[in-house]
């Protein structure tokens, strides 16, 4: 089995948060990691063409409307129901949001040497930080 679909078998590792809303929108976040990564798999053996390139530009655009979009949501209810974690949450989704711009500036540039700066980045913070941070407030929310 190839490492992007042990990836693709794990989407569904996923913990749940216990929020419908935010489990969907992991899945989601995850999904587009996994074929992130399976893009990455491809230029081990090839340099980018166009249709790479564009492939790229438009699953990047995605994942930053979708991630800032989620953080948002998430942000706002820890926050309005007093969530203990809420500012540490902040201050990793900023600094996600942070990379994945500079990240995005790499590649409008098409330098590829994104790929080597990137790399599972993408997949690993996002299963640690849903698996291990996110399902803290689980408990919490549901105690409201
Ligand atoms: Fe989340
Ligand atoms: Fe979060």
């Amino acid at each position: 089995m190839s490492q992007s679909s042990d990836n693709q078998a794990s989407t569904c590792l996923l913990q749940d948060v216990g929020v419908m809303r935010f489990n969907k929108e992991h899945m989601r976040l995850a999904s587009y990691a996994a074929e992130f990564q399976e893009l990455v798999d491809e230029l081990r053996e090839r340099p980018p063409e166009t249709k790479d390139w564009q492939h790229i530009d438009a699953l990047f655009s995605r994942i930053l409307r979708v991630a800032s979009g989620h953080f948002k949501v998430e942000e706002e209810m820890m926050s309005s129901q007093g969530y203990p974690g809420y500012a540490s949450q902040k201050k990793q989704h900023d600094k996600f949001l942070k990379k994945m711009l500079e990240v995005q500036g790499e590649i409008r540039n098409r330098n590829i040497r994104f790929k080597d700066d990137f790399k599972s980045m993408l997949w690993d913070w996002l299963i640690h930080h849903i698996n291990e941070v996110d399902v803290e407030y689980r408990a919490f929310f549901q105690g409201k």
